[in-house]
């Protein structure tokens, strides 16, 4: 038996992850799923985003399964500290996952689905590898300050030390040697002092022990550009807390929509994995039966690979997703009509 811990989340989380259950229960009679408030939810209900029986509970399971969290709800009125998003950063943080798997794969049914060309995405599959516990989101200082002169201070601190850039970039050269063998790093070493850093502990690991994948460093901004320029030129890329959150969404859109992609947070070998689609909590379509439940379906795949030790019943997954598009099934942000619950019954009809 292994366990799941899910965490709904807030806005269209509840939706998506109702349908994980479903399929879960199809796949498996081995796992069982404890259900806990994360986010706004928590909040809520405990007046915190994440309370320490949850992270308890995360570091005991085999896996944890999320949901987006925030919204509106939030954004105004809570003090930061006790914000959704910030109850996240805390799991990531407390789980120690500081290996972001971002997996951005046009799927050959749905070229079509993105507002980018079909010959631009077609045949795109890539893994951005995201640091995911350290730089910008967690260095210190941080805050906003009044000046004497009556205006106001912001200040973020982006920081990494050569550990935590060296353990990443190991994640990625690892992951490129069962693929096609290529890791492009993404910094700012023209004007950053961490992206300096970042490119000679990245060229030190691959010279001493990776020497057999091919390494190409790249700026963050013409990664960008490249992405929708020619994706098809990536295998892994590897890159900071704050440009692997801003290029995964970009990447987002070469499969489709937001709601195709799924990741996983790694940490130490044997330590459970957090699971989460990459998008937010879209308050905007949330309540409506509108959502995409792939990504989070998907991110259950993932779970089944690199937590639960059921790459079979991953496999048998992936293939129910892949043969639902190609029989046509499409939510509303792939250009149908079919509501979450729907999506999810294409796929339980292919298991
Ligand atoms: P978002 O990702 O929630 O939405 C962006 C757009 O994509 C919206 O138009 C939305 O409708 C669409 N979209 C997203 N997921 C979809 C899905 N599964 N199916 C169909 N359409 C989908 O981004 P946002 O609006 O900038 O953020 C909303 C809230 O979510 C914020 O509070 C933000 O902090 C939070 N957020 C949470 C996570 C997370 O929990 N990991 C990630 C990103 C944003
Ligand atoms: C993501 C989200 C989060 C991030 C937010 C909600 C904290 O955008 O998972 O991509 O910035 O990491
Ligand atoms: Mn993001």
């Amino acid at each position: 038996m292994s366990s799941l811990l899910l965490l709904p989340g807030d806005g269209i989380g509840p939706e998506v992850t109702a349908e994980v259950r479903r399929v879960a229960e199809r796949l498996t009679n081995d796992l069982v799923i404890e259900e806990r408030p994360f986010g706004g939810a928590s909040y809520d209900a405990y007046g915190t985003p994440l309370t320490d029986e949850t992270l308890a509970a995360a570091k005991a399971s085999d896996a944890v399964l999320k949901g987006p969290i925030g919204g509106p709800k939030w954004d105004g009125a809570t003090q930061r500290h006790l914000r959704p998003e910030a109850g996240l950063l805390a799991l990531r943080a407390g789980m120690e996952v500081f290996a972001n798997l971002r997996p951005a794969i046009c799927f050959e049914s749905l070229a079509d689905a993105s507002t980018l060309k079909r010959e631009v995405i077609e045949g795109v599959d890539m893994m951005i590898v995201r640091e995911l516990t350290g730089g910008v989101y967690f260095g210190q200082p941080r805050g906003i300050e009044a000046m004497p002169d009556g205006g106001r201070r912001g200040v973020d601190t982006q920081v990494y030390t050569t550990h935590e850039i060296e353990r990443v970039a190991r994640v990625a050269f690892e992951l490129a040697r069962g693929r096609r063998n290529k890791v492009t790093s993404a910094e700012k070493s023209n004007v950053m002092e961490t992206g300096l850093l970042w490119r000679e502990v990245v060229t030190e690991l691959h010279a001493r022990d990776y020497a057999d994948v091919t390494l190409e460093h790249m700026l963050a901004d013409n990664t960008a550009m490249q992405l929708v320029r020619a994706p098809r030129q990536f295998d892994v890329i590897v890159t900071d807390n704050l440009f692997g959150d801003i290029l995964s969404d970009e990447a987002a859109q070469l499969t489709g929509s937001l709601g195709m992609l799924p990741s996983a947070s790694l940490g130490a070998p044997g330590k459970p994995g957090l699971f989460e689609p990459i998008h937010g909590s879209a308050p905007d379509i949330a309540g409506r039966g509108w959502a995409n439940p792939l990504s989070t379906i998907l991110s259950f795949e993932m779970a089944l690979r690199w937590s639960l030790g059921r790459p079979d019943l991953a496999d048998r997954l992936s293939g129910a997703v892949k043969a639902a598009l190609d029989g046509g099934a499409r939510t509303r942000d792939l250009g149908g009509s079919m509501s979450t619950t729907e999506m999810a019954d294409a796929v339980l009809a292919g298991l």
